[in-house]
Parts: structure tokens; C-alpha cells; sequence
């Protein structure tokens, strides 16, 4: 695979918590539309290495290129232009609760520079008919299912159209048949804007349901599974 073939790229990379070292020696390479897995258990890396792609924690060891942007060398202003061509799902969502589910949307979409507010308003409609929330554009958060809310966090991730989804346990709360509908989704919006996609998790039963690559954080190692 050619480099410029690759979203993403780590090269004998040392993964940091932001304390302290968490994996060494990381080799990692991502093509366009690719899905694939993060598997490890609790406290192995798996967020510290998502935390790394995004530019969350510094990489101090090893070479990592995301998205064309060196994170060895990522200047202040480059941080959110590489944050912007990524969807990224945090294993608490981080919504605003108390705000309905298009102000959430409105709000991605201005804090990332959309200016006029009807292109606003249909880029919030296609996102939701993309999850299926279009009936729920008013609704507040906290109301919302934990299904729910993971498709609306879904659907402000697709917002600018990434071409590559970050998911941090994505399933992480709900059960098999909502997490099987939030797998088979992600699958779709992937699938739909040629994003890859990176899910960290720890459910044995999506991995067996939805096949893909899989990468493994054991011992400080990333190892990929046959
Ligand atoms: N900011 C931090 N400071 C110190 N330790 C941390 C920090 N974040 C995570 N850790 C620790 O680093 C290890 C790896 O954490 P994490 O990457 O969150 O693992 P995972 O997502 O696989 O559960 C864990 O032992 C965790 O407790
Ligand atoms: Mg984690």
C-alpha cells in the first residue's frame, strides 16, 4: 500500500495515556474505506491510541501520520483543520443534554464554520434521515433512548462529511439488538461518505457479527489478529 493510499499511519509509535507509556513499537495503517477494529482489555490502550489519532495526546515517539498531518509536528491551527476531516464517537457521547438534537447538530456545524443557516438546516435534516432520528430533530437529549443518543452522536460524527470515523466503544451501554443497529449503521455511513472507520471495543459478539480487520492491545504491544 502507497502512503498517500493511507488515512492514517504509525510507525514504531510509542502510545502515551498522557502520563505515562501505554503501547510501544505500533504499527498501524489504515486505507481509504477500511474498517477495522481495536480490541484489548479495559486499560490496554485502546482510547490512548484513539486519543493519539485525534491529536488528544501528544506523540512523542515514533512516526504517526493522520490525514496528512504529521502529529509529530502539528502546529495549534493545524489540530482543528485534522479534527474536521474526522467523525469522532466518545464512549460517553458528550452531548449537551439539556439542548434539543438539532442544536446539538447546529452547534458542530458553526463551531466547524457554516454560515448560512439554511444550508445548516438541510445538512441537519440529511444527517438525521441518515440515522433515523428525522422525528426527533426537537426532541431534547435527555429524553432520548441510549440508542438514541448514540445515532444522534453518529450523526453530528458525519456532519463534514470525514473520511475517517473514530468510535470509542461505541456499544459500550446498550444491548445486543441496539448495538447490532448501531453497528450495522456505522457500517452504512461508513460505507456512504467512503469514510474508514477505527471502533475500539470489547464486545466479543459484534466482532463475530461484523467481520473486519482487528487489531489487538495487549501487553503494551498492538498486534493484528489473523
Ligand atoms: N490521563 C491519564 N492519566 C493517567 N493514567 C491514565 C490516563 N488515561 C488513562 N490512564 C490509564 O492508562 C491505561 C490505558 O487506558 P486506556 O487507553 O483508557 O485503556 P482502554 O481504553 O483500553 O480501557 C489504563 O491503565 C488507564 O487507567
Ligand atoms: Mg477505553
Amino acid at each position: 500500500m502507497s502512503e498517500q493510499n493511507l488515512l492514517l499511519s504509525f510507525r514504531d509509535a510509542t502510545i502515551s495515556n498522557g502520563a505515562y507509556d501505554v503501547l510501544e513499537s505500533v504499527h498501524l495503517q489504515l486505507a481509504k474505506a477500511e474498517f477495522c477494529y481495536l480490541i484489548g482489555e479495559t486499560g490496554s490502550g485502546k482510547s490512548s491510541l484513539l486519543k493519539t489519532v485525534y491529536a488528544d495526546n501528544a506523540l512523542k515517539k515514533g512516526k504517526g501520520m493522520v490525514l496528512g498531518h504529521d502529529l509529530r509536528n502539528l502546529s495549534r491551527q493545524e489540530i482543528p483543520q485534522m479534527r474536521r476531516k474526522m467523525g469522532m464517537i466518545f464512549q460517553d457521547f458528550q452531548l449537551f443534554h439539556e439542548w434539543s438534537v438539532a442544536r446539538n447538530l447546529a452547534y458542530v456545524l458553526s463551531v466547524t464554520g457554516w454560515k448560512e443557516k439554511s444550508k445548516m438546516q438541510n445538512r441537519i435534516e440529511e444527517v438525521l434521515m441518515a440515522v433515523g432520528l428525522e422525528e426527533k430533530e426537537k426532541q431534547l437529549v435527555y429524553s432520548l433512548s441510549g440508542g438514541e443518543q448514540q445515532r444522534l452522536a453518529i450523526a453530528r460524527a458525519i456532519l463534514n462529511k470525514p473520511q475517517m470515523i473514530i468510535a470509542d466503544e461505541p456499544t459500550g451501554n446498550l444491548d445486543p439488538d441496539t448495538s447490532d443497529a448501531i453497528l450495522f449503521l456505522l457500517r452504512d455511513v461508513a460505507l456512504a461518505n467512503s469514510a474508514a472507520i477505527l471502533v475500539a471495543t470489547h464486545d466479543q459478539r459484534i466482532l463475530d457479527k461484523f467481520p473486519a480487520r482487528v487489531f489487538r492491545c495487549h501487553h503494551k504491544e498492538l498486534l493484528e489478529l489473523d
